[in-house]
C-alpha cells in the first residue's frame, strides 16, 4: 500500500481498514454496488429536505458506506476511499459544517440502507453492522484529522497575516475564553503555542469567579439592562456610576418638597428608567441620594433625565448648575410611574427616601469606597481626558 504522502493518522486508518475489513468490505461492496446509485439519489433528496446546501450534499455523498463500496468494487485500494474522505472532510470544514451535522447525515444514509440489506443478506445483517461500524470509525478518524488541519491553517493565517504582518504584535494579553479565526476555532492555548514560534508573548487572563459565577462583561451588561444594579455591583466590585454636569430642570422639585440635581444621561447609559438608591459626589463631598431615571410622566416632560435628590444637604450648600456630579447606583427601588396628582408623587418620594436610607445603611460592600476616594475633582479630569 502506498502511504508515503499521507499523515500517520490517515495511514493508521487505512491500515485498520485494510487489515481487518478488506475481505468483508469487498464482499459487501459487490453486493451494494448495483444499488449504490439508487440509494445515493434517495440520500441526496433526504439531505435536501434536511437543509444541506448542494456543495455540502456533494461532499457528504462521497463519505458514505455506499461511496466506500463503489471505490472498492472497482478494485481500488481502501486508501483511495480514505483519501476521498479526507478531501471531503476539508471541504466540509471549509463549508463550516459542524461534525455533529456530518454524523447526522451518515446516520441518515444508514437508515436508508438498512431495509435493503436486511432483504439482500438476512443472515449476514449483523455482521454487516459490525463492518459498517468499523468503516465509520475510520471515516470519523479521518474527518477529524481533516478538520484539524483546516483549523490549523486558518488559525495560522490569522496569526501570520493579521497579528504578525499587519499589527506587528509583540505581546498579547487575552481572556481565557477568547476565540479567533474562522468559525472561532482558535484558542488562547493555540495562540500561545504559535507565539513561541513567531516571537511574540501571550498572556492568558484566567476567569474571575464570584460566588461560583464567572464574571463576564455580558453578564454585567445584562444585569444593568434589567436595573439589577446591586447584583452588578457584586461582580464589578463597585457601584455602576455616571459622571455628568448639573443642568437646569423645570424648577418644580423644590416646590414639591424634594429638590433635585438634574443630569443628562451620558451616551451608552445602561440602566432602565426607575427609582434607585445611591450615592452622589460633588467636589470633595459625598451624599446619600434617591435617584429617579426617566421622563417624569406625571408632568409629561418627555426628556430622559437622571434626577438626584440629595438627602440631608443644606440648601445653601446645594451644588449648583455647571458643577460636575458623580452618581453611583446602589440598588433598584421601583419603576417610574405616572401619578394622578403631584401630592401622590410627593408622598411616594417620601417613601422612596425612607427606602433609600434603609438600603444605604447596609454595609457598602465595596460599592462606595472607590468613588469616595476618587472625589469628583479627579473624575472631572478623567472626563477631560
Ligand atoms: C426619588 C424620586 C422619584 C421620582 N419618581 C417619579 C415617578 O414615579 N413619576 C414621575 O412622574 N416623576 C418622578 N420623579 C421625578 C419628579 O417628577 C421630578 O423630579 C419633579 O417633577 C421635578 O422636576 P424638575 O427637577 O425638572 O423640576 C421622581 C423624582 C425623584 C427624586
Amino acid at each position: 500500500m502506498q502511504t508515503a504522502q499521507i499523515s500517520p493518522e490517515l495511514a493508521d486508518a487505512a491500515d485498520v481498514l485494510s487489515d481487518q475489513l478488506r475481505v468483508h468490505l469487498q464482499k459487501l461492496s459487490r453486493l451494494l454496488d448495483p444499488h449504490a446509485d439508487r440509494i445515493e439519489r434517495q440520500f441526496v433528496n433526504r439531505l435536501r429536505t434536511m437543509g444541506f446546501e448542494p456543495k455540502q450534499r456533494a461532499a457528504l455523498t462521497s463519505i458514505t458506506t455506499g461511496a466506500a463500496a463503489r471505490v472498492l468494487a472497482r478494485n481500488k485500494a481502501p486508501l483511495k476511499f480514505i483519501e476521498q474522505v479526507e478531501y471531503s472532510g476539508r471541504r466540509l470544514a471549509k463549508l463550516n459544517l459542524p461534525p455533529s451535522a456530518i454524523l447526522e447525515a451518515l446516520q441518515e444514509y444508514d437508515r436508508l440502507l438498512a431495509p435493503m440489506l436486511e432483504e439482500l443478506i438476512p443472515d449476514e445483517h449483523a455482521n454487516f453492522q459490525w463492518v459498517r461500524d468499523q468503516l465509520h470509525f475510520c471515516v470519523i478518524l479521518t474527518l477529524n484529522n481533516a478538520y484539524y488541519q483546516v483549523r490549523e491553517t486558518e488559525a495560522e493565517a490569522f496569526v501570520q497575516e493579521i497579528l504578525r504582518d499587519r499589527l506587528r504584535v509583540e505581546f498579547l494579553c487575552l481572556g481565557f475564553d477568547f476565540r479567533f479565526g474562522k468559525g472561532r476555532r482558535g484558542t488562547p492555548e493555540l495562540l500561545a503555542e504559535m507565539g513561541i514560534a513567531r516571537g511574540f508573548e501571550v498572556e492568558v487572563v484566567p476567569p474571575v469567579v464570584v460566588d461560583g459565577t464567572v464574571v463576564k462583561s455580558a453578564l454585567i451588561r445584562d444585569l444593568l439592562h434589567e436595573g439589577k444594579v446591586g447584583e452588578a455591583a457584586r461582580y464589578l466590585t463597585r457601584a455602576y456610576a455616571i459622571l455628568g454636569e448639573i443642568v437646569p430642570g423645570a424648577g418644580r422639585g423644590r416646590g414639591l418638597g424634594f429638590a433635585t440635581a438634574n443630569v443628562i444621561p451620558p451616551g451608552g447609559f445602561l440602566i432602565p428608567d426607575g427609582v434607585y438608591a445611591g450615592r452622589a459626589y460633588v467636589g470633595e463631598a459625598g451624599y446619600d441620594a434617591a435617584i429617579n431615571v426617566g421622563v417624569a410622566p406625571t408632568f409629561g416632560r418627555g426628556d430622559r433625565r437622571v434626577e438626584v435628590h440629595l438627602l440631608e444637604v443644606r440648601e445653601d450648600r446645594a451644588p449648583g448648575y455647571g458643577q460636575t456630579i458623580l452618581v453611583t447606583f446602589w440598588e433598584w427601588i421601583r419603576e417610574e410611574v405616572r401619578f394622578t396628582s403631584p401630592g401622590e408623587l410627593t408622598a411616594q418620594v417620601a417613601r422612596d427616601v425612607e427606602r433609600a436610607r434603609e438600603i444605604l445603611r447596609q454595609p457598602p460592600g465595596g460599592r462606595g469606597e472607590d468613588w469616595a476616594l476618587l472625589g469628583t475633582g479627579s473624575c472631572a479630569s478623567i472626563r477631560a481626558d
